[in-house]
């Protein structure tokens, strides 16, 4: 008998038991293909399929029943169809091995659980485009260095934060791919010695092709690790929308208001608004990056083969899901509660900041850019130490910065125009910001 200790130690029935419906699914396949290739008896597999057909209606049903001192959720499964059915059920197992089998349900759990995260992806997606929706012409000042660079409409942020969660749920369609290939027929490492048919089994469960080589597969968590990249990349996208809300809501910025709801006061300091939910999901985005590389940490020594190491793929798994899963709805919730200050986002728009609008003018004029670059920074610094703007310069202040000026600039050197003055198709001009909104609408749409 083992080591009560040891015995616990190595049982992973208090985590994958998460599996026990894939566990069940994949097994029905197995008998199914132990019967087609003539292993099973009629009888035997009937008695088989509806055990276990039992067994997954009890476990969907009371999933508090799935419980027991049994090592695994494969053993667990093998355990109840035996109460259930008797003997039959210690012929389920022939020709396969947990290995293959732990592989086998991992992918389709993924692949089952997978579009769930999209959605939810998809949702947050949602929220950024209404809210560029919302902010219609309203100016912002996009940062690089976190210093000012150049006016933009609030719209090209929020769509810009919506591009990368776009990415995102194709990343996650892409570890859903990943996950396409079907293990059984693999045995422990060698192969089965049963004439079962795989490519039939695929198609049976939803997959989109066989391993190719049994003792590559038994030991491929490589869908893994794409999963928790996708995951971690979406937590970090996360994280940095977070990061932006905390920065544009603080009184030194104050573009984006929180709603009390969604904001926490202080136990001694009254005045106090935080930022707690976004703080949580930046902070959760360290423990999705965590997973991935402990994950590649653990995988990148094994030797070939099975490795009991590779039972900790499970953890890692359910706790990124359950990270970026717990993330995104509060961020979904609490992007509608914003309200944006458009005066203060637009005063902060306008000012030197629009140094390259000037440049721009002057090289319409026909001066050379770098030339412009020289004469617009020198005319800069001497605005800074006067404290001015170039709104103060008289038509002679102008004229004195170069003879090319002409009363225009007033018109030319303003945000708006600055935003407007944009060609590019991935830029802030209102019409290219107004196809993209179009186009993520579209993309939300067709996500469903
Ligand atoms: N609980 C195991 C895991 O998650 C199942 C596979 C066990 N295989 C073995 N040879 N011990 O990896």
């Amino acid at each position: 008998a083992p080591d009560a200790d040891v015995f616990a130690f190595g049982a992973s029935f208090g985590i994958d038991r998460r599996l026990v419906e894939d566990d069940i699914t994949g097994s029905l396949a197995w008998a199914a293909a132990l019967a087609d290739a003539g292993v099973l008896s009629a009888a035997d597999a009937a008695a088989i399929t509806e055990g276990l057909e039992a067994l997954l209606d009890e476990a969907r049903r009371d999933p508090a029943s799935v419980d027991g001192p049994d090592e695994d959720v494969h053993s667990w499964v093998e355990r109840r169809l035996g109460e259930r059915i008797g003997e039959a059920a210690k012929r389920l197992h022939t020709g396969r091995s947990r290995n293959e089998q732990v592989a086998l349900d991992l992918r389709l759990y993924l692949r089952r659980r997978l579009p769930r995260l999209q959605a939810l992806v998809a949702g947050l997606v949602g929220a950024c485009a209404a809210q560029a929706g919302q902010a219609g012409d309203a100016l912002m000042p996009a940062y690089t260095h976190l210093r000012r660079a150049q006016p933009i409409l609030v719209a090209h942020f929020w769509l810009a934060h919506a591009e990368a969660l776009r990415r995102d749920h194709a990343r996650l369609d892409a570890a859903r791919r990943q996950a396409g290939r079907m293990t059984l027929g693999s045995g422990a490492i060698a192969g089965t010695a049963y004439e079962v048919d795989t490519a039939a089994l695929a198609r049976r469960l939803g997959f989109d092709g066989v391993v190719a080589n049994s003792r590559g597969a038994t030991a491929d968590r490589d869908f893994v690790a794409d999963f928790l990249r996708a995951a971690a990349l979406a937590m970090v996208h996360l994280s940095r929308l977070a990061e932006d809300l905390i920065v544009f809501g603080t009184e030194e910025f104050g573009f984006f208001e929180l709603d009390d709801r969604v904001a926490t006061g202080s136990s001694l300091m009254p005045q106090k608004k935080n930022p707690d939910p976004l703080e949580l999901i930046r902070g959760k985005a360290g423990r999705a990056i965590g997973l991935l590389t402990g994950w590649l940490a653990t995988m990148k020594g094994l030797p070939s083969g099975y490795n009991k190491d590779l039972q900790e793929d499970k953890a890692a798994v359910f706790e990124a899901e359950d990270t970026l899963a717990g993330c995104v709805p509060p961020a979904t919730t609490l992007l509608p509660t914003l309200t944006l200050d458009r005066d203060r986002a637009a005063r902060a728009a306008s000012g030197l900041l629009l140094a390259t609008d000037v440049a721009d003018y002057l090289v319409a004029r026909g001066v050379p850019f770098r030339r412009a670059h020289e004469m617009v920074g020198a005319l800069v610094r001497r605005l800074v130490a006067e404290r001015r703007d170039f709104d103060d310069l008289s038509m002679d202040e102008w004229r004195a910065v170069s003879p090319l000026v002409h009363e225009d600039v007033r018109q030319r050197v303003t945000a708006r125009a600055s935003v407007e003055s944009r060609r590019t198709p991935q830029s802030t001009h209102p019409e290219a910001v107004a196809k993209s909104l179009d186009a993520v609408r579209a993309w939300l749409r067709a996500a469903g």
